[in-house]
Formats: structure tokens, sequence, C-alpha cells
């Protein structure tokens, strides 16, 4: 079981891997509520996905939209990846449970007011966080932290820039300089984690509706990330080491850094600087970088979080 079961508020973008980490959050969190962004596909369609997941989960967690673009730049989507719903590859049953409001950031913020302590993880790029920073900066005294997915010392968006980052580079940037306390979940140790066929067959093999799904979603994304990748084995599972980070951190070996987001730039819009140097006068870490994770055990979890979910 997990080594800790914090509260958090889920800000996500579904998107493939993003399903993943409602399913850990469900089984390892006290899950406060889920928050969608557009990223991987438009916000109608993360938020559909988010609800479709809910259902399927039998999640009795509120479900609140946020916002449809970035701060600044211009939205854009991730259908190269994911496909033109953000959910392709698997039949998706119909979400019955309705939408529970359309303000993310009022939500986060006073859900965090409400349950001093609580985490938030996100898992997509970070309106949602950057507005509700704005509209109530006060959160920081009640927040524990956020654990994010994205960034890293490479990109895949870009050479330099992770999607997440890239998608709202300023929303990031606010939020990586706010001075709340932060874990960093980037391509150098989601790119570990991969859904390789046999770990697929595992799922696959637990049966029912959720498995189904899910082995058929992991499917198509891996077969994406192969056909786009000439190194990996299966597609990188990002997300859900964002929760795993709060629930398992016996996984993971972590590193102290600073980190920055660069917001403009043709070829570092979207970059995160990770300062690894060792000299004694380096700046203060702002970050707690995941570097490496025990990938064998990490999916032992995720596979009994959706045994258990099986019902
Ligand atoms: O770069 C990977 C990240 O971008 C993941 O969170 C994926 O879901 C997409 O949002
Ligand atoms: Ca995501």
């Amino acid at each position: 079981m997990s080594e800790s079961t914090p509260a958090i508020i889920l800000d996500c973008d579904p998107g493939h891997d993003d399903v993943v980490a409602i399913v850990a959050a469900a089984r390892h969190t006290d899950l406060l509520g889920i928050t969608t962004v557009a990223g991987n596909a438009p916000l109608d369609r993360t938020t559909y996905n988010a609800r479709v997941m809910r259902d399927l989960l039998g999640l009795e967690v509120e479900v609140h939209s946020g916002a449809a673009g970035p701060l600044v730049v211009a939205p854009a989507f991730a259908g190269y990846v994911h496909g033109e719903s953000g959910l392709d590859g698997a039949e998706l049953p119909e979400p019955t449970t309705p939408l529970d409001g359309t303000d993310a950031a009022r939500f986060i913020v006073d859900t965090i007011h409400a349950r001093p302590g609580c985490h938030l993880v996100v898992t997509g790029p970070m309106t949602n966080i950057a507005l509700a920073l704005v509209q109530d900066p006060s959160i920081r005294d009640d927040l524990a932290g956020i654990s994010f997915m994205g960034g890293g010392t490479f990109g895949n968006r870009t050479p330099t820039a992770e999607f997440n980052i890239w998608a709202d580079p300023h929303a990031a940037r606010v939020v990586v300089d706010s001075g709340i306390p932060l874990i960093m979940a980037g391509l150098d140790v989601t790119h570990q984690f991969q859904a390789t066929s046999d770990r697929i067959d595992r799922v696959r093999a637990i049966g029912g509706p959720l498995a189904t799904v899910l082995s058929d979603l992991f499917t198509f994304f891996s077969a994406n990330y192969r056909e786009r990748h000439d190194d990996l084995e299966g597609a990188a599972v990002h997300d859900p080491l964002a929760v795993l980070a709060l629930t398992h951190p016996s996984l993971f070996s972590v590193a102290e850094r600073f980190v920055a987001v660069v917001d403009s730039g043709e070829l570092t819009r979207g970059m995160t600087v990770v300062d690894r140097r060792t000299l004694v006068d380096r700046p203060t870490p702002n970050c707690r970088v995941l570097e490496t994770v025990d990938a064998p055990a990490a999916w032992d979890v995720i596979v009994e979080a959706i045994a258990a979910a099986r019902g």
C-alpha cells in the first residue's frame, strides 16, 4: 500500500497518462477534486475524458473545468500523440455524472483553504494553477506543495521544452517562481517508466471494463510512441509519477535543484533550466527533482490500483 495518503487536488488534461494518474490518485490519495485544463486536447475534450474516468472508477469526486487556453501564447494541443479526442484507442462509456463547475481556479482556491496541508498535483499545462495564484496568493500559506509532471533537461515538444511547460510557459513560470515547495517529474524520470507490451498484458489480464479500456488506451499510446521514437519500447507514462512521488516516495531518487522556466525564444520557449552545478555558491534549490524511478515496482503499484478499482 502507499507510504502516505496525501489530500490532493488533481489538475489534468486527460490524456492517456493523465488517466493513469487519476487511477493512482483514486487508490492512494484523499482525492479532493479533479480540475481540467486544455492541453492534450481542447478543454471540452479533456473535461469529457475526466468525467468518463470518474464514472468508470465510480468516484464520488467533483470535476471542475478550467482554462480553455494559455495565459499569453496561442492554444496548442497534442492530437499527434493522444488523438483528436485526447483519448483515442478505446471504446469509452458515455459519462453520466454532470460537471460540477467551470471555474477551476476558484475551486482550487476554495479547496486549498478548506483543507490546509493539501497538495496540488498538476499533470497538464499550469494555467489553472497560475490563475489560482493570481486570484488568491494566500493559497501559498495553506498549500503543502505542488507535485507536477513537466519539464526536464531535454524536451519532447521542442528540443528544449516538454509539452506541459511549452503549452503555457508563462503559467509555468508563475508556478515555478512562486516559492511553493515543488516536486518535478520531468522527462528524465518519466521516460524510464514505459508501457511496454508485457506491462500492458499484465493490465489486460486483470479483466473487467476498466482494465480493458486502459489496456486498449495503453496499446494505442505505446504504438504512437514506438512509431515516433527509435529508442522507446512503449509510451512514457508520465503523469502518474507526479502522484506516486507523494504516495510512494521510496520508488524515486531525488535531487534538490534550482529550476527556472524560460517563457520565450524561438528555441527556448518552455525550457526548464535545471541547475545541476555542484558549486558551493549555486542558487538555493526551489524544487525536488525526481531523477530515477524503480519502474517495475511503480508498474506493480499501477496494476494493483487498477485491480482494486475493478471492484
Ligand atoms: O509531455 C508529457 C505531458 O504532456 C504529459 O502530461 C502528457 O499527458 C501531456 O500533457
Ligand atoms: Ca497530461
